[in-house]
């Protein structure tokens, strides 16, 4: 979900609403906003995207100067205009948008309705309201006798002393009308700095037009907007004092820039990041042989590379996807045993404790909640078994600013700048980056490659982003007539091995994510064991064969899918030639070194994915029932 506010001397509606709009990518499936003018609150929302909500508003615009905004992934509730943000309170004119969960909402509301409390919603959300409404009525019994200047900012700091669970809040009250009271517990909230004025954010593109100051808040911290300044307290009331710091990203960061979707603008910008990621993590100056200067440089300290005996990664998603490679590249060149997890299962079945582990976590956003918990649930678990299983915890992430950053010291930037489209290109490409980098640091420092070994894969990388370059000249033409094949097709199968396995599943995730196209991606030796009765000539087969140790196998798999009478596209440098001729559609890619071609085979896939779903008429960056980063568990 996204949250975001607004309070200064400008009119709020349009701040909000464009707001939204950068937010959009995080859910989109009912929006609202609620702002405060001549002492009334005005509350509007609609279900669906946010072109809705635009529409109900466009008469009721008012100048008024404070208000809040959602946009909403549901979790409790479904997609209804009823279930969608700001829920309030009417008799105390309370308004709040919250992003996130909170996990005791069922006691809550049973002991609001038990006091005569009225629920409109199926929400976890609206609790809340009720909740500050009553505690604003005692503060304001108090007659001013409370410890705190503002009754509204007491209670709020009283109510979410009562929530469990992870939480981003945007608050604010028509009696309280110069005051936007914000928290932070688990779920991502920033504020934005302005000229006597100040916004409120769940992530930092809705604000980015207006101001690159920006504080982000960190757990347990309640902040008080006014339009005289920002004022952060902790969940006692204890003042905090926090400074803004200046984002490095500019407001075209965020547009489209001619592309018609961000996702293929996206897919378009990955030759620049893996230059971005070669310069940053590679150094020029290295000479094979010559040891004086490493060849890598992460900027990691040496305690977190020391004897590590094996790796455990966590992620989801795409970014579960580049661990596997990573896995590959940590066990091929750097010999290290390496375990890849879904996050989301490690929480609650984790690997025993080992000693000497490098545990990696791995998510573009920084945001992923059952990410970030698998890695602090580690960090506890280890606590506890110090010394002997000291943690060693490594992020490897696109939002250094993110709570994942500020939640680990060592981190792998990617480089990717931000992305916007949900279905994730770029990044994924970065990550990968960054496990080559990690792989051949550690295999460099434990010497277990040669440096003249070293030096042809560093040599292979520089000439990645070229290559990928002339694959997106010369194939995506040919992709986008291509996909006029599918039209009515319903499943694909996609084929890999060794390290293209995992591109195989990333291609199937993508072409599932944003064309609705049941898909699956297999191991291209394990198809007999399975799916190979889903074939026949309705289902198309992409296979992945690179040049190398599987290169032979995955052309006797493909050919087992041939016989089934699918339609075989290739993934491959064969043009010609005995290979060649079973393909029904060949993708050529350049021939490189096995090791480096995942990062070639998947541009095709995402450009397939792109065209197949662009042709259909479907939303490309923002595909249904999905979120760019997923703060809840
Ligand atoms: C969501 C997105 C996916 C992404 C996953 C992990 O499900 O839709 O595209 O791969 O989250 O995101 P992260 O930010 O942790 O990499």
């Amino acid at each position: 979900c996204g949250i975001v506010g607004y309070i200064g001397t400008q009119a709020a509606t349009e701040i909000l609403l464009a707001g939204l709009e950068k937010l959009e990518y995080r859910g989109y499936d009912s929006a609202g906003l609620a702002t405060i003018w001549e002492g009334e609150v005005n509350c509007v929302r609609a279900k669906g995207k946010l072109h809705n909500l635009r529409s109900k508003v466009e008469n009721l615009e008012t100048p008024a100067p404070i208000g809040i905004g959602h946009t909403r992934w549901a979790t409790h509730g479904k997609p209804e205009e009823y279930n969608a943000h700001p829920h309030m309170n009417t008799a105390m004119r309370v308004a709040v948008v919250q992003n996130g969960i909170v996990e005791n909402y069922r006691e809550l509301r049973e002991e609001l309705k038990s006091q005569g409390y009225e629920f409109l919603s199926d929400t976890d959300t609206e609790v809340i309201p009720h909740l500050i409404a009553q505690f604003l009525k005692e503060e304001k019994a108090l007659g001013g006798e409370s410890n705190f200047d503002s009754p509204f900012f007491e209670a709020v700091r009283k109510t979410v002393n009562q929530l469990t669970g992870a939480f981003a809040l945007a608050v604010v009250c028509a009696d309280y009308p110069d005051e936007l009271i914000v928290v932070r517990q688990q779920a991502p909230l920033v504020i934005g700095f302005g000229q006597g004025e100040f916004f409120c954010a769940s992530d930092t593109p809705a604000i980015l037009s207006h101001t690159r100051a920006v504080l982000p808040l960190d757990n347990g911290e309640i902040a008080r907007l006014t339009p005289l300044g920002v004022e952060v307290y902790d969940f006692n009331a204890r003042r905090l004092k926090k400074h803004p710091r200046m984002l490095n990203m500019n407001p075209m960061m965020v547009e489209k820039q001619g592309f018609k979707h961000f996702m293929l603008k996206e897919i378009y910008e990955q030759p620049g990041v893996v230059r971005d990621c070669l310069e940053a993590y590679f150094n020029s100056d290295w000479i094979a042989n010559d040891s004086n200067v490493a060849p890598i440089n992460l900027g990691l300290p040496p305690e977190i590379y020391n004897d590590v005996e094996q790796i455990q990664i966590v992620a989801c998603g795409t970014s579960w996807h580049a661990a596997l490679i990573g896995k590959y590249l940590l066990e091929h060149l750097a010999q290290i045993p390496t375990q890849v997890h879904y996050a989301s299962e490690f929480r609650y079945a984790p690997s025993p404790l080992t000693p000497n582990t490098l545990i990696i976590g791995v998510t573009q956003s920084g945001e992923t909640a059952d990410t970030l918990a698998a890695l602090e649930m580690e960090k506890e678990r280890r606590k506890e078994q110090q010394p002997k299983f000291q943690a060693r915890l490594l992020g490897i992430t696109n939002r250094p600013e993110s709570s994942l950053g500020r939640m680990l010291p060592n981190i792998i930037n990617t480089l990717a700048g931000i992305e916007i489209g949900v279905a994730a290109t770029k990044t994924f490409v970065a990550q990968v980056m960054a496990f080559y980098a990690l792989a051949l640091d550690l295999a460099y420092l434990r010497k277990t490659v040669s440096s003249a070994k070293l030096q042809e894969i560093i040599n292979g990388l520089r000439q990645i982003p070229g290559e990928i370059e002339g694959l997106l000249e010369t194939q995506e033409k040919y992709i986008e007539e291509l996909v006029h094949e599918f039209n009515e097709t319903k499943d694909f199968i996609f084929l890999g091995r060794g390290i293209n396995f995992p591109i195989a599943l990333e291609g199937a995730l993508k072409l599932k994510e944003i064309s609705y196209i049941h898909a699956e991606g297999y191991p291209a030796g394990e198809m007999k064991h399975g799916p190979i009765a889903l074939l026949d000539e309705k289902v198309p087969v992409v296979a992945i064969a690179m040049p190398g140790t599987v290169y032979e196998k995955v052309i006797s798999n493909a050919q087992e899918a041939k016989a089934r009478d699918s339609r075989l596209i290739g993934v491959t440098p064969i043009r010609d030639g005995e290979a060649g001729d079973i393909f029904n559609d060949l993708i050529p890619v350049p021939a490189v070194d096995e090791l480096l071609s995942p990062i070639l085979a998947v541009i095709p896939l995402q450009l397939l994915a792109y065209h197949i779903a662009a042709r259909r008429g479907l939303d490309v960056d923002q595909p249904r029932n999905l979120a760019k980063s997923v703060t809840v568990e």
